[in-house]
């Protein structure tokens, strides 16, 4: 250890004990503490889940986040697709869900789309001999009304993450809250010690009242915020979808019909989330994260920049290529 190493924490030393958080989840959320399983991110949910059951017919509601639908792969499922669209404003229809899928997996609100579905639509696809998996990771960014966690979960399981929220991404802290036959399922796949002492101290720290002050707030600007950012990309003729998420999806076709503006934004300052990699999402789809007015109005111009000078067809690369950027691909 270098001498300007700081001690560790009291407790460090110690293979970590995931109890105390599971108790403080199972209090916030006021369910049995055997309907929590604290995991090492909301990403460790779908691998563990994905190992844990065995579906025949599992279906993806897409676009969404791509990783539950990559670790179902990984484990060895075939996935089927269900491709939300733009006519409907990526709304479900839970009578499209093909009747003999035993596993579905949607996101609420929907990572790109920012779509929050009515929690009576969701539970509506519950069913015996159904799994229903529900990926809350933005659910925080709401007033949790339409959250499906409650003391009754037969068949259902929650994913949640405290990534988003608190800016903890390298902590790895998430929790998945549902059924306890099924949390006993995918506990028996988790690795030993997956929750590390400093993930556990965040997921008890995020059940204080400081922290729900701190979601609160952030909850509460957030709509406004949102508001200033959709109508000032709405009054330069983009299409935006309604969003309840601190991110806004956003259709480019009318500014160039088959490509991308993410790279001659990016010449402009501005680092936006490309919609390719989501299916049932094309290149002219852009995710913007909902920041301040004044960045939204930096935006909005340097998006009107582009319309009025647009780049020479050949200094506009497809997104196809090669992409280098540190962005988070997911
Ligand atoms: C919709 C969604 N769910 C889950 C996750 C995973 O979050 P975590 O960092 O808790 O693994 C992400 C991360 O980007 C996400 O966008």
């Amino acid at each position: 250890l270098s001498t300007r190493s700081p001690p560790p924490p009291s407790g460090w030393a110690k293979y970590p004990d995931p109890e105390p958080a599971r108790q403080a989840l199972a209090d916030h959320h006021g369910v049995d503490p055997a309907m929590v399983l604290p995991t090492s991110g909301g990403a460790e949910g779908f691998v563990l889940l994905a190992r844990a059951l065995h579906p025949r017919h599992p279906v993806v509601v897409h676009p969404q986040f791509t990783e539950p639908e990559a670790a179902l792969r990984a484990a060895g499922h075939r996935v089927d697709r269900l491709l939300l669209g733009p006519a409907d404003g990526f709304q479900l229809n839970p009578a499209a869900v093909p009747r003999d899928a035993d596993l579905v997996v949607v996101g609420n609100p929907t990572n790109p789309t920012g779509v929050l579905h009515p929690a009576e639509a969701l539970k509506s696809l519950n069913r015996p001999g159904r799994v229903v998996v529900v990926d809350e990771a933005f659910m925080d960014a709401t007033d949790g009304a339409q959250s499906l966690i409650s003391e009754d979960m037969e068949g259902l399981l929650v994913l949640r993450s405290l990534t988003k929220t608190y800016g903890l991404a390298g902590i790895r802290a998430g929790y998945v809250v549902g059924d306890p036959d099924l949390i006993a399922r995918l506990a028996a796949q988790q690795p030993p010690w997956s929750v590390s002492t400093p993930a556990i101290a965040a997921m008890i720290a995020c059940c204080s009242a400081a922290a729900e002050q701190h979601r609160r707030g952030l909850a509460e600007a957030l709509p406004g915020l949102r508001e200033d950012l959709t109508g000032k990309l709405r009054t330069i003729g983009l299409t935006v979808i309604d969003s309840q998420a601190p991110f806004v999806l956003v259709d480019t076709s009318s500014i160039d019909p088959l490509r991308s503006i993410r790279r001659p934004l990016a010449g402009r300052g501005f680092a936006v989330r490309r919609g390719e990699t989501f299916p049932g999402l094309g290149p002219t789809w852009i995710r913007l994260a909902v920041r301040d007015p004044a960045t939204h109005a930096g935006l909005v111009e340097a998006i009107s920049d582009l319309v009025a000078s647009p780049e020479p067809q050949n200094s506009l690369p497809h997104d196809s290529q090669p992409d280098n950027s540190k962005e988070n691909p997911r």
